[in-house]
């Protein structure tokens, strides 16, 4: 099925030169929509926006930067607005993953976390939101949660509380946009096979299917294929959710017998 009410539409995707959000970036393109691709390494973010460029032409552009930093939100925003003329969709993909012993862990990486995951969330959020709204025609967002935003972990503290709260600004903006007719939305991604994952867990695939009802990972495409859904106009009604997207990990309980 292709989904409506993308052609044309102009999406930014941050943390994209790779994973998730470059799968996301795809489907965007292939729906016809015009992508601004944001990455912190610009070399990658160069390197897949011409890859991608060179598939869809003249429909997507590299913008090297800390998709954290507010000062480079609004220089992208800015830079979207001079290339395609109007913002219709923002996905503020871009999170690091810090673990760490709470006991332990710095002022420094809880900065770091909540800069990249949040900060950068909110604040592309509201500049999007802005223009949006001088547009007059609407607007879709969806925020990357996590599996780990609904149940607690180990060594996660810090970025769980950032994935919960971006569902909690999924809902908040769900409530102060929808007059506008702009909808925010969450994804929450169980364990994703992409380079990071792979590079970090040589055999990601089989130690976190363990713990996955379907026995499986998710691929990057299972994740962008339901953000692009609530980025469509089949989604105009859903407003304020998050998706688990983790093949039944988060409604698996465990009996005692089952942990070994
Ligand atoms: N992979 C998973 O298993 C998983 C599970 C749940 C949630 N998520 C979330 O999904 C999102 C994407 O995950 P992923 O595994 O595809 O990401 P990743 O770690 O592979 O990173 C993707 C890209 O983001 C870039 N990036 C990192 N920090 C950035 C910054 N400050 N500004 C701009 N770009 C930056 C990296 O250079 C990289 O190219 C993240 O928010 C992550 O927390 C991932």
């Amino acid at each position: 099925m292709r989904y409506s009410g993308l052609k044309n539409k102009v999406a930014i995707v941050t943390g994209a030169g790779e994973g998730i959000g470059f799968a996301i970036v795809e489907l965007l393109l292939k729906s016809g929509a015009n992508v601004i691709l944001n990455d912190i390494d610009e070399e990658r973010a160069n390197l897949a926006a011409s890859e991608l460029d060179r598939r869809y032409p003249g429909s997507c552009l590299s913008f090297w930067g800390d998709a954290g930093e507010v000062g480079t939100i609004n220089k992208m925003v800015d830079f979207t607005l001079s290339h395609f003329g109007k913002i219709d969709i923002v996905v503020p993909n871009a999170g690091i993953t810090l673990f760490g012993n709470f006991l332990e862990f710095s002022p420094e990486s809880f900065q770091k976390v909540m800069k990249v995951n949040l900060q950068g969330a909110f604040f592309l959020a509201q500049r999007a939101a802005k223009e949006m709204i001088k547009q007059g025609s609407g607007g879709r967002m969806v925020m990357m949660s996590s599996q780990v935003g609904i149940q607690a972990y180990h060594r996660l503290t810090a970025y769980s509380m950032t994935k919960a709260a971006l569902q909690m600004l999924a809902r908040n903006l769900a409530y102060e946009l929808g007059p506008y007719q702009i909808t925010v939305n969450a994804v929450a991604p169980g364990a994703t096979l992409t380079e990071r994952t792979k590079k970090e867990q040589p055999d990601y695939e089989g130690i976190w299917g363990r713990l996955i009802p379907r026995g499986v990972v998710g691929k990057p495409e299972d994740i962008a294929k339901v953000c692009l859904f609530l980025l469509s106009g089949e989604a105009a009604h859903i407003n304020g959710q998050t998706i688990p997207v983790d093949g039944g990990w988060t409604v698996a309980g465990k009996y005692p017998e089952d942990i070994v």
